[in-house]
């Protein structure tokens, strides 16, 4: 529970532009149980019809940021106390670890990676696209600055995306 007074724990839910985004609703759920407020961060393509935008909204209580803010304007969220990315492809993967900051979603990743905020990553990227040697670097390279990630993820029928692993990557993070 929070201490009177005390602020709440906040954390980044970063959306990327994936098949499984349509169910992250699911993770926002789980993080509200375990008392996280929540503000979602998603690219560019992934609110061209990846997820519904307005239930996220509902659901958060909070505008989802996607563009950079302008010169002068307030920051929207509070600073993170953690962040997920999920489902995380593998664009954003390659272009985070080759410090590339052309989207909000990427600039901030780049940014909280410097912080020592617990990070936690559900990669959703097909077999073939994992097996490219840059994806494997970009795993090796993030993972040796303290990010987490979760079980691959390729899609396949009857697969589980691990939502809640998210989660527990960040509890486990912070002991
Ligand atoms: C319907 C659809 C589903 C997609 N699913 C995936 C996916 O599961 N994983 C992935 O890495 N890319 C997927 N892509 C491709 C990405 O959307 C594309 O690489 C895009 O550049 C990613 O942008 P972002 O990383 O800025 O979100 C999908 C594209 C479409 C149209």
């Amino acid at each position: 529970m929070t201490e009177r007074g005390e602020k709440p724990p906040f954390l980044y839910v970063v959306v990327c532009a994936a098949g499984i985004a349509a169910d992250v609703g699911r993770l926002i759920n789980a993080a509200q149980e375990r008392e996280w407020h929540v503000g979602v961060i998603a690219t560019p393509l992934a609110m061209d019809g990846f997820f519904d935008t307005a239930a996220v909204e509902a659901q958060t209580g909070r505008p989802i940021r996607s563009a950079w803010r302008r010169p002068g304007d307030p920051r929207p969220f509070p600073e993170p106390d953690a962040v997920v990315v999920a489902p995380a492809t593998f664009n954003t993967i390659n272009k985070w670890a080759a410090g590339i900051a052309d989207t909000l979603a990427l600039g901030t990743l780049c940014e909280v990676s410097g912080l020592g905020v617990p990070i936690a990553v559900l990669p959703c990227v097909a077999d073939a696209l994992a097996a490219h040697p840059a994806y494997q670097e970009s795993l090796t390279r993030l993972r040796a600055t303290g990010v987490r990630f979760g079980p691959p993820y390729a899609g396949a029928d009857g697969e589980e995306f691990a939502w809640e692993e998210a989660l527990d990557l960040l509890d486990r993070a912070a002991r």
